[in-house]
């Protein structure tokens, strides 16, 4: 179902409550990757040019205790935001209460202000995160229109996306949730082929209602990554030290059957006898892991397979490292593929599925040679994996 966006509704004069996910990772009190903060300014920007008064909010981080607050406070994220919009961000230290009803009834006609992190509500029990309904009722009754374009919180059901749409008339996506929904969930409806998936990371139980979704639709699954070591015991190979969820070997085994013909699995590793960045790395042959070693890595011929998967693919959706890339040792495969993965944006959509991946690939330096990296993390997997998200559901229908 197509959904409303703020191309659809008036903004000039009005309070517009703009839900956006700044829950970016800091270290040392500053932001280490600004993604997310750089994928909203569009919406924002559009905002401020038409007119509408931004009330902008977000969470940050998980928030148990008052001894939390310091760490999470939203302050350094409205001085980045104000540099990146070149534009003075009124950042308003209070979630609630007559500071905040103040500043935006001052707010002028293309002006914008932040307040505090949403989940300091979660101190008076858990009233953001679970959805409060009087607290939705409450932000809803700061704003005359709501822009919700949090794509990384939409898994979530939350005072600050459902509660303020259920309290508000209109309630529209904003570009990025736009972008979003057309690049993951369009490709998912209606991929152009051949569609070609990419599943990494540690665990095959974080990713299996994900792969079982992606054989609906893909034409090749190919995986990597941790949890390919149970797909190997599931085919009978020793995989000595390997990452290893025994009671998931039958599950893989269902999904290789499942997936027969599109789960491409590779035939070498690149294995090391300690998980440490210095350990001295082999090439071994799937049929002879020695008993000492563990795979940290997918091996050349794999890389070479997965490549030729690649070159003809019309759709990448890309979801989870193919190896131990934090070490540079064994980031050959991951930065392999998703080098190949840019030589295709010409023929193809790529998409990157958020999460460690989409680190991965910001961190060679390759983000540019992507057509879409999402700004979800939770989001994407859940998204991927056929479900709807609340966040996005509770946008205005066209
Ligand atoms: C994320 O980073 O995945 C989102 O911002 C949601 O954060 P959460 O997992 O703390 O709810």
């Amino acid at each position: 179902m197509a959904k409303k966006t703020i191309r659809d509704i008036q903004v000039k004069g009005k309070k517009v409550l703009i839900r956006v996910d700044f829950n970016v990772p800091l270290k040392n009190g500053e932001i280490s990757d600004e993604n997310r903060i750089v994928q909203a300014l569009p919406t924002i920007e559009y905002i401020l040019e038409q007119g509408g008064r931004a009330i902008v909010f977000s969470h940050l981080g998980r928030v148990k205790d008052e001894s939390d607050k310091a760490d999470n406070s939203l302050e350094v994220v409205a001085k980045r935001l104000s540099v990146l919009l070149n534009k003075k961000v009124n950042f308003v230290p209070v979630t609630r209460g007559k500071v905040l009803e103040d500043a935006v009834n001052q707010l002028q006609d293309g002006e914008i202000l932040m307040f505090e992190n949403t989940r300091f509500e979660d101190l008076k029990g858990k009233k953001e995160s679970k959805n409060d309904p009087e607290l939705g009722k409450y932000w809803a009754s700061l704003g005359d229109v709501f822009v919700n374009d949090a794509f990384g919180t939409a898994h979530r059901d939350a005072a600050s996306n459902v509660g303020i749409a259920s309290n508000i008339k209109d309630c529209v996506a904003g570009f990025l949730l736009e972008k979003e929904i057309n690049f993951i969930g369009g490709t998912l409806e209606n991929p152009k082929r051949p569609f070609v998936a990419i599943l990494g990371g540690a665990k095959v139980s974080d990713k299996i209602e994900v792969i079982k979704n992606l054989l609906k639709v893909a034409d090749k699954v190919l995986i990597g990554g941790g949890m390919a070591y149970t797909f190997f015991k599931a085919q009978g190979y020793e995989i000595g030290n390997s990452l290893l969820e025994a009671d998931k070997i039958d599950l893989a085994k269902e999904l290789l059957e499942l997936g027969k013909g599109k789960i491409v699995l590779g035939d070498d590793v690149i294995t090391a006898k300690t998980f440490d960045p210095e350990s001295e790395k082999n090439v071994r042959n799937i049929t002879s892991i020695p008993a000492d070693e563990m795979g940290m890595d997918i091996g050349p011929r794999t890389i070479a397979l997965f490549e030729t998967y690649i070159a003809t693919a019309k759709t990448v959706i890309w979801n989870g490292p193919l190896g131990v890339f934090e070490f540079p040792r064994f980031a050959e495969g991951t930065r392999s593929i998703a080098q190949s993965i840019t030589e295709i944006k010409d023929q193809a959509t790529t998409i990157i599925g958020g999460g460690d991946s989409a680190a991965a690939v910001i961190q060679f330096g390759l983000a540019e040679g992507f057509t879409h990296i999402s700004t979800g993390g939770g989001a994407s997997l859940e998204y991927l994996e056929g479900k709807l998200l609340p966040g996005i559901e509770c946008v205005d229908n066209k």
